[in-house]
């Protein structure tokens, strides 16, 4: 069966690809320098951060995946038969396949993402992986709501979100009870959510996964300025400035920051921006979660915890809620 894209979705996030000058033009002309996370991921950072995720300090997706392995058949049990699942992003898909591949007899997949030419790729090898499912991509920026294709709203299934990989973590608090409110949305009285979210832990193994010995994750932060070269004409030293996370407690996050080595100048045609020494660039928040405050964020969205999983040593926790 061929796999066909939303089209109306397309146009979205079009629209929304390009706006990258725009949001370097903003993100760093403000007074804390900043650039949205999302611009880490084109063909180099998603390679980059493949690689990321193979690594020992890592630990959020070897110890998510050990989770889904491991109460894959009760999670099955817990979200019923039939159902449609819908994803928030989709990476490599091995984890969905755990799920898909635990559930009974799921009936359509909806995957959602940003990139047009990674989402066909996926659904196409799901599509012909698992022939009794009906796979329907959406290209869409799923941090804004999102419409499920007709074929997959008319149909009368419960519907369930799987959002892995703690991708919340780049929502600050408000972001994250708006998306959560919006998946409550979608998926309806009755329907599921399942999510994984980072716990918080202590800061020194916190900040060596986000600061690893072999240099992957200053690789993959430092790649957002290459971009701005490749993709904006930019003039921009990589080498003048260097990779650093640091832990907020008190938000209960980690922040990439790419610090500036020197005094300097960088230019994309028509700007220019100065650095002092030591001044940097905010790339990415990721915020860590209690179980029971992120239970009670997503309270506040109409979901009730059904059960979470976590692992022995307390690093990574699996939430599945029921939408009241
Ligand atoms: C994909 C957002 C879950 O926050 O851990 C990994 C991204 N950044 N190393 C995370 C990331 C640096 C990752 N998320």
């Amino acid at each position: 069966m061929d796999v066909h894209v939303s089209e109306a979705a397309v146009a979205i996030a079009e629209k929304d690809t390009g706006s990258f000058l725009d949001d370097v033009l903003r993100g760093l002309g403000a007074t804390q320098k900043h650039l949205p996370c999302k611009y880490f991921y084109d063909e180099t950072g998603s390679k980059l951060f493949e690689a990321i995720c193979g690594l020992d300090e890592y630990y959020a997706t070897r110890t998510e995946t050990a989770l889904i392995v491991e109460h894959g058949k009760e999670m099955a049990d817990l979200i019923g038969p039939g159902v449609s699942l819908i994803e928030y992003g989709c990476g490599s898909l091995v984890k969905t396949r755990l799920l898909l591949d635990a559930l009974d007899n799921p009936s359509v997949f909806v995957p959602i993402d940003i990139s047009e030419e990674h989402l066909m790729d996926a659904a196409e090898a799901l599509d012909r992986d698992y022939p009794d499912l009906e796979v329907l991509p959406v290209v869409a920026d799923f941090t804004q709501p999102v419409s499920l294709p007709e074929a997959a709203e008319n149909q009368d299934l419960k519907r369930v979100g799987f959002f892995p990989g703690s991708t919340i973590g780049n929502f600050n608090k408000e972001e994250a009870s708006e998306f959560l409110g919006a998946v409550a949305e979608t998926v309806g009285e009755g329907g599921g959510f399942l999510i994984g979210v980072d716990l918080k832990k202590d800061e020194k193994t916190l900040l060596r996964a986000y600061d690893d010995a072999e240099g992957v994750t200053a690789r993959f932060n430092l790649n957002v300025i290459e971009r701005i070269n490749r993709e904006l004409g930019g003039d921009f030293e990589a080498g003048a400035f260097r990779h650093e996370a640091r832990y907020d407690e008190q938000e209960g996050r980690i922040e990439m920051h790419l610090v500036s080595r020197c005094e300097q100048t960088a230019q994309i045609p028509g700007h220019s921006f100065r650095f002092r020494k030591g001044e940097s660039i905010h790339t990415e928040n990721s915020y860590k979660y209690g179980v029971e405050e992120f239970q009670a964020l997503a309270a506040g969205q109409g979901f009730s915890p059904v059960k979470t999983w976590v692992d022995d040593q307390g690093l990574f926790s699996i939430h599945y809620f029921s939408r009241h």
